[in-house]
């Protein structure tokens, strides 16, 4: 994968010569206009052309979505468009300068005044977030831990923008100035280090799109998956019935749907009390049958393990 051509000496930013990989959405927009905006600002535009791919591509092609990619260093006057120096006070690594970044945040922001009162077109069923900022999202390990409610949280926004720092991050002080005009989140995606904010933002941008309303085309999907409700999700099984001498568990071939729908739930609490304990104690809603089946599931580990 190539590194973003640096441009030419030219004091013009080239954000509108329409060369992102992923500028999408908008021309094929249906009279409504997106349910979401999503902009994304990186020195690398290259790494977000996966989101093009699958549903979230084809909700940015029907317009459901909008997907904007820019490149930071289309924000930068030097002949080497560039976008970082040494840290004030030392240390390893570079920071990112803050200078590119209020520029390419301005140019989002501008483009968001400017599509505001066009017209039926730029309506949008989603809501902005508090203060009716555009949200601001930045990737960065010292964010709070991404999961299924800030998705879902986030999912009912209007306008999100992606900061996908690299090196040691990004000048605080332009971090500081964002928080005045956006809804400020850093985010983590988990506890452990990126080279940058691409991947972290790939992982949110296809959390939170398949969750807005029409981007997956069976709702019922999103109703029994792992997190829906602080619960994992049940183990699957399709055709053959029986497959190298392992056979589906008999209660999916009874046609009895209460008894299915009980053996699934029991067998989410019981994958949820093994991996991820953490998960059971944040519930407060069990049922009976929940906590009765998480004591069988508990004496059958200690006989296990006696
Ligand atoms: N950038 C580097 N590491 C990260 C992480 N864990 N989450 C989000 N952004 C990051």
């Amino acid at each position: 994968m190539s590194e973003p051509s640096p441009m030419t000496d030219s004091d013009t930013p080239a954000e509108a010569t329409g060369s992102d990989p992923v500028t999408q959405g908008g021309a094929s927009a249906e009279a409504v206009g997106p349910q979401m905006s999503i902009d994304v600002v990186s020195i690398f535009p290259e790494y977000l052309a996966g989101l093009q791919l699958s549903l979230i591509g084809k909700a940015v092609d029907r317009g459901q979505l909008s997907l904007d990619v820019h490149d930071l260093r289309d924000f930068t006057f030097d002949r080497h468009n560039t976008v970082d120096d040494s840290p004030y006070g030392g240390g390893a690594g570079m920071v990112m300068k803050a200078e590119p970044w209020a520029l390419a945040l301005e140019h989002i922001l501008a483009g968001r005044s400017s599509a505001e009162g066009e017209g039926p077109e730029s309506a949008q069923s989603a809501g902005p977030a508090a203060g009716g900022k555009p949200t601001l999202i930045v990737p960065s390990p010292a964010g709070q831990v991404f999961d299924q409610r800030i998705a879902e949280d986030l999912a009912a926004r209007d306008h999100l923008v992606f900061a996908c720092g690299r090196y040691e991050g990004i000048d605080q002080r332009v971090i500081d100035w964002a928080g005045e005009h956006f809804d400020l989140l850093p985010m983590s995606i988990g506890d452990y280090v990126l080279n940058g904010g691409e991947v972290a933002s790939m992982v949110m941008i296809e959390a939170v799109s398949r969750l807005i309303p029409g981007v997956i085309g069976n709702p019922k999907s999103l109703t029994e998956e792992s997190h829906e409700d602080g619960l994992l999700e049940y183990p699957i099984y399709t055709k053959p019935a029986n497959w190298r001498g392992r056979d589906v568990p008999e209660i999916l071939l009874s046609g009895n749907h209460a008894a299915i729908a009980r053996w699934r739930r029991d067998r989410r609490l019981e994958r949820t009390a093994e991996v991820r304990p953490d998960l059971l104690e944040r519930l407060d809603d069990l049922s009976k049958d929940d906590l009765a089946a998480l004591q069988r599931f508990e004496s059958e580990r200690s006989t296990v393990t006696e």
